[in-house]
């Protein structure tokens, strides 16, 4: 029985991939290829080319093989353009995830492992924030991973079709090959470390403004193979448990973005001008996790303990492709 993984060729997901295959378990990738490359995509596992509402090719897909679970990866991820384009993460992430979900619920699949994210639960009434605290997204994109959840949850009332959402906090730094590389890149680390490598002038800060202790946004940065791990734990828990999950994916501790800027410093060694700028509009200032869940019922254990090892290991993929693009 295999793995189905849409967005298999994505950061988080080919790292999953990797992970599974190097665990023994059969793995499928879904992709489109809009946001990677082919080439992401991890050795020696079966690849389908195309959309997650194509519904002929998921036809194809579950004819062809023998599928026992759903980890759903494909997605729009990026907050400050949710803002801007509201409609496309609501139609990507939302309206395109319920309908491939709903053709795989109706052929009979009964575990799902959602991605989804921090950014459900909007600006924190406490700190850390634990799975229970509400839900009150500040951008579309957090909205739309919601509103996946809340469909996952009413199919549960109706069925025997069990979830994981894993809600990531800030998944950072490389595993071996498989590291952050969006085009365009937004995210706060490899921007930074592109400055280091002097393809780009200086890291722009969105807001020195906020209440926080140097006016910087605070964010949970959690390494992306911790991330991947959690992937295996919860695909074992839904073998073994007829209850949904949701999981918070964080290291409980909190790192402003001035913070990450003197890490990523310390690690590459450059010098790494900065210039303030507006707020991102959308940005909570502070998302920190309580991922307590991850170890009691997941049995999850981080890693990768430090910011300064997730920066180390993403400094080191930065460099091999800036030099091997040359
Ligand atoms: N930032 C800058 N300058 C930049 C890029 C980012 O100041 O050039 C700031 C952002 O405004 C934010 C912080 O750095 O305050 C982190 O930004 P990222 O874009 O790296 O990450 P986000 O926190 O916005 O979002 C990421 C993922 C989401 C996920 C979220 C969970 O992209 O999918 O983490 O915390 F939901």
């Amino acid at each position: 029985m295999s793995i189905l993984l849409t967005g298999g060729a994505g950061y988080i997901g080919s790292t999953v991939a990797s992970i599974l295959k190097d665990e023994g378990e059969e793995v499928i990738i879904l992709d489109n290829l809009t946001r990677s490359k082919k080439e992401y995509l991890p050795n020696g596992i079966k690849f389908y080319e195309g959309d997650i509402d194509d519904i002929s090719l998921l036809e194809k897909i579950y004819n062809e093989e023998k599928i026992d679970a759903i980890m759903h990866f494909a997605a729009f991820i990026e907050v400050g353009e949710s803002v801007i384009e509201p409609y496309r993460y609501y139609e990507n992430n939302f309206s395109k995830a319920i309908k491939f979900f709903n053709y795989f619920i109706e052929k009979g699949i009964k575990k799902i492992i959602f991605s989804s994210t921090a950014a459900v639960y909007g600006e924190p009434q406490y700190i850390p924030i634990d799975e229970n605290h509400i839900k009150n997204p500040t951008n579309p994109y957090g909205m739309s991973k919601l509103f996946v959840e809340r469909f996952l949850e009413s199919v549960e009332r109706s069925s025997d079709v069990y979830h994981v959402a894993l809600r990531y906090f800030n998944a950072s730094g490389a595993y071996h090959n498989f590291g952050e590389n969006h085009k365009p890149e937004t995210h706060l680390i490899p921007i930074i470390l592109e400055v280091a490598l002097g393809l780009r002038d200086k890291i722009f800060i969105n807001g020195d403004d906020y209440d926080t202790v140097d006016g910087t946004c605070i964010r949970d940065y959690i390494h992306v193979y911790d991330i991947a791990k959690a992937h295996l734990l919860a695909y074992r828990y839904l073998s073994n448990n007829k209850q949904s999950l949701k999981v918070n994916l964080g290291s409980g501790e909190g790192y402003s973005i001035l913070d990450i800027i003197e890490s990523c410093r310390k690690v590459t060694g450059a010098e790494i001008p900065v210039e303030i700028r507006e707020r991102r509009d959308g940005d909570p200032s502070t998302l920190i996790a309580s991922s307590n869940t991850a170890e009691a019922v997941l049995g999850w254990r981080r890693e990768y303990l430090t910011v300064d090892a997730i920066i180390e290991s993403a400094w080191k993929y930065h460099k091999e492709k800036f030099e091997s693009s040359k």
